[in-house]
């Protein structure tokens, strides 16, 4: 296992002196580094009920044994962790997310399970530190809605592959397909004054869930061969409805902005009104959501 410190435009510590990128970004990035704290003490759990995405992903990707495979905006591991044990110890995976935390927390958990075939660099997928062709597959989930400038992001990914090679990404499906979000957005929203959202490439959960704006994108970067899959499935878990929203309230940037707005009374009321609107999702005595994602895909060379 290795790490390589982050290039000198991205973040440089774990604090967040973020250099010269641009102040929206830098705030993004902020929130970020305070998630990461959280997407690792859910770490688990995570894993467990976005699991379906990544066998998507690794599917859609087609990774299998030996090969090298880039991960970008891996957050606290997944999709690296699970690849590096598919390419095993005759390929290698590389890690990439350009907040310092997200970068931390999963090297230790490379640690503690004893990975060797797993390298880091804390970097954003805008600007990839490698050279042409040095992988045969790149892979993102949940993090190309994230990125500054997709297109380039996506261009730089191809870049980065070999000729032969595949980059796939997943992102969320519409709001309204993933209650998992909206049970809690939907009520919280008319509690707290949410300024209407006018920029439909805002960085958010839900910048890509309209079908072929991702593949449009792909396509743009000049990607071949560009297809959009849909996958529907369950987030489930036994957990009960308070685990749900302290998991929801914690890992959720957006959410954590919006709970500080509301006053200390409002709690209890906000988060009944919760309780209310994902009852359905919790009638079996443990959670399941009906989930929507889209991965989408392309190749470097037309085949
Ligand atoms: C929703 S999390 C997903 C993390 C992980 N891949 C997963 O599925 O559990 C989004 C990740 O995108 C990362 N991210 C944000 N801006 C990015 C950028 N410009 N380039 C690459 N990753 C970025 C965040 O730091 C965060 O770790």
């Amino acid at each position: 296992m290795s790490f390589s410190s982050c290039r000198p435009n991205v973040t440089d510590k774990v604090s967040g002196n973020y250099g010269m990128i641009p102040e929206e970004q830098k705030k993004a990035l902020d929130s970020w580094q305070t998630s990461a704290r959280y997407w690792d003490k859910y770490r688990v759990l995570i894993a467990q009920i976005f699991a379906p995405l990544t066998s998507g992903l690794v599917e859609e990707a087609r990774i299998k044994v030996g090969q090298r495979v880039l991960d970008i905006g891996g957050g606290t591991g997944e999709p690296a962790l699970t690849i590096s044990s598919i390419v095993g110890p005759t390929g290698s995976v590389m890690y990439t997310d350009p907040v310092a935390g997200m970068v931390e927390t999963t090297q230790a958990e490379a640690t503690r399970r004893g990975l060797t075939n797993i390298h880091f660099r804390q970097c954003s997928a805008d600007e990839l530190p490698f050279a042409d062709r040095t992988f045969d597959a790149a892979v993102g989930r949940l993090s190309a809605m994230f990125f500054v400038d997709p297109v380039k992001a996506v261009r730089e990914a191809l870049r980065v592959i070999a000729g032969d090679g595949i980059v796939s990404f997943v992102v969320w499906g519409p709001k309204e397909a993933n209650p998992f979000f909206s049970a809690v957005t939907d009520v919280i929203d008319r509690f707290v004054e949410v300024p209407p959202e006018d920029d439909p490439d805002a960085p958010e959960t839900f910048r890509f869930a309209a079908r072929g704006k991702l593949a449009g994108i792909l396509e743009k970067a000049g990607a071949k061969s560009v297809i959009e899959r849909r996958l529907n499935f369950q987030i489930e878990a036994a957990i009960s409805f308070e685990r749900f929203w302290e998991l929801r309230t914690e890992m959720s940037g957006t959410l954590r902005e919006k709970m500080a707005r509301l006053a200390p009374e409002q709690l209890p009321t906000v988060k009944e009104a919760v309780a209310d609107a994902a009852r359905k999702y919790f009638a079996s005595g443990t959670m399941s959501f009906p989930a929507q994602a889209l991965i989408v895909s392309g190749r470097k060379l037309a085949v």
